[in-house]
């Protein structure tokens, strides 16, 4: 027992790199589990700041162990260049990064295929994603006889899977092209400089590349703290998200064992990381969406721009019909509300507590997007804070306004509130008497 885990509620971005750093230190293990490098998030330390995707922030902390399970998909390249860029400034990487020769390997073809599958129209709306081949890939690890995990790339037959795939996706690439003049232009394989390429990725690798799973299970048994790092967000599960709007992993909490090999029953602490507002980044339904100057004011005061593509999030108010779904889904014990300091200064401040669909309305979470997408939020209305929070760091001193706006995102939600977050750094963090 004793493990922790940390997972976003939302669409993604709820800013759970701070909690994780956080909690960094009270464990010797922090593990990655799902998603890949279309994660992104910004870590703060020794004053120096540093944008990870696929690498665990336990990295800063030489003591803990960071591990990439196998539920990961990753870009060799990608990963390869987050550690130049952080030995580059003076951060140790040696045997405290583990990857999971279970993790699967993103190729050329995946990010292809995830260019031209993007635009094709599952629903109403594009997909928009990271474009970083991350569903591509999934999709040829469940379809098994053209995926290659981590653990082939130092086996004697490599060059000859390359092969053989290449030439399956040189003929399916053009397949997926909307007409005859973009399949024209789809980026041919190059079987023999994929495999060079991945050889000389896979020597670089090497040292990093182990059983995780292995590891993990001999770590519980010997009663390591395990602190496991969530990417995304909940509404962006394959399975129990805005489908297909989503990602193309568990990013709920049901992602844990099946993306580590730790069953589910060792997790004690499990914290959902909800924003106090809500966003979203690419297409899909989004019932409590601004798309006026009130969205614009929470982009501009949370500046809200993706991380990894840059592009401007979606804003609107809190929708706890969605976060009480998500949070009794992953069976979270605690909640830490972020970036509250966003919401200084608005007159009024609302968060939805139902739905109305069809004339009638419910607190149940729709299956289907385009149900999401018919839905009239039910907002209640607080009154706003006037006050810069931003240095407050006892929870008794918050304006009352805001503190009841806590109160009444926790009790929505159903679950405790125990850390709010005014600020970017550690110390804006306020602990919930
Ligand atoms: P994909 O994960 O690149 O396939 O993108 C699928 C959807 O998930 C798109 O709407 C992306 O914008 C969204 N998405 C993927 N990763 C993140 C993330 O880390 N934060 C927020 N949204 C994400």
């Amino acid at each position: 027992m004793g493990a922790t885990a940390v997972i976003g509620l939302q669409w993604g971005d709820e800013a759970k790199g701070k909690i994780v750093d956080l909690l960094t230190k009270e464990h010797d293990i922090v593990v990655r589990y799902q998603g890949g490098a279309n994660a992104g998030h910004t870590v703060v330390f020794d004053g120096q700041k540093f944008k990870l995707s696929l690498i665990p922030s336990g990295i800063f902390r030489h003591n803990v162990q960071s591990v990439i399970a196998n539920g990961v998909v990753i870009d060799p390249a990608s990963i390869l260049g987050e550690i130049e860029s952080l030995t580059s400034r003076g951060v140790a990487i040696d045997t405290n990064l583990m990857i999971s020769d279970r993790a699967h390997v993103i190729f050329p073809w995946h990010k292809e295929e995830d260019r031209l599958m993007n635009d094709m129209g599952v629903g109403k709306e594009a997909i928009g994603t990271t474009m970083r081949g991350i569903g591509p890939c999934y999709r040829d690890k469940i379809g098994r006889s053209s995926a290659i995990r981590f653990g082939d790339l130092f086996r004697s037959d490599l060059k000859e899977k390359i092969e053989k795939i290449a030439a399956i996706k040189n003929r399916s690439l053009p397949g997926l092209a909307p007409n005859a003049e973009a399949a024209a232009q789809v980026k041919v394989m190059d079987a023999g400089e994929i495999y060079r390429q991945y050889a000389e990725y896979a020597e670089k690798l090497r040292p990093f590349v182990a059983d995780v799973t292995g590891y993990l299970l001999d770590a519980v048994d010997a009663g390591k703290k395990i602190l496991f790092e969530g990417a995304q967000g909940a509404l962006l599960d394959i399975d129990y998200g805005t489908f297909p709007y989503v990602t193309s992993s568990n990013s709920s909490g049901v992602g844990i064992s099946a993306g580590s090999g730790v069953p589910a029953r060792y997790i004690d602490r499990l914290i959902g990381i909800v924003k106090a507002y809500t966003t979203r980044v690419g297409g899909g339904p989004f019932p409590t969406e601004l798309d006026n100057e009130i969205g614009q004011k929470i982009r501009d005061r949370g500046n809200e721009y993706g991380t990894v593509t840059k592009r401007p999030r979606r804003c609107g108010w809190f929708d706890a019909v969605a976060a009480r779904y998500t949070a009794r889904l992953s069976g979270v014990t605690e909640i830490s509300l972020m970036l509250l300091d966003v919401l200084s200064t608005f007159d009024e401040i609302s968060i939805c507590t139902a739905y109305e669909i069809d004339g009638k309305t419910t607190t149940h979470f729709p299956a289907n997007a385009e149900d999401l997408r018919r839905v009239k939020p039910v907002l209640e209305t607080h009154p706003g804070w006037s006050e810069d929070i931003t240095r407050i760091s006892r929870y008794a001193d918050l304006p009352e306004n805001a503190k009841k706006y806590v109160a009444r995102i926790s009790e929505v939600i159903g679950k405790p509130i125990s850390m709010v977050s005014v600020g970017p750094s550690r110390e804006q963090t306020i602990a919930v008497e």
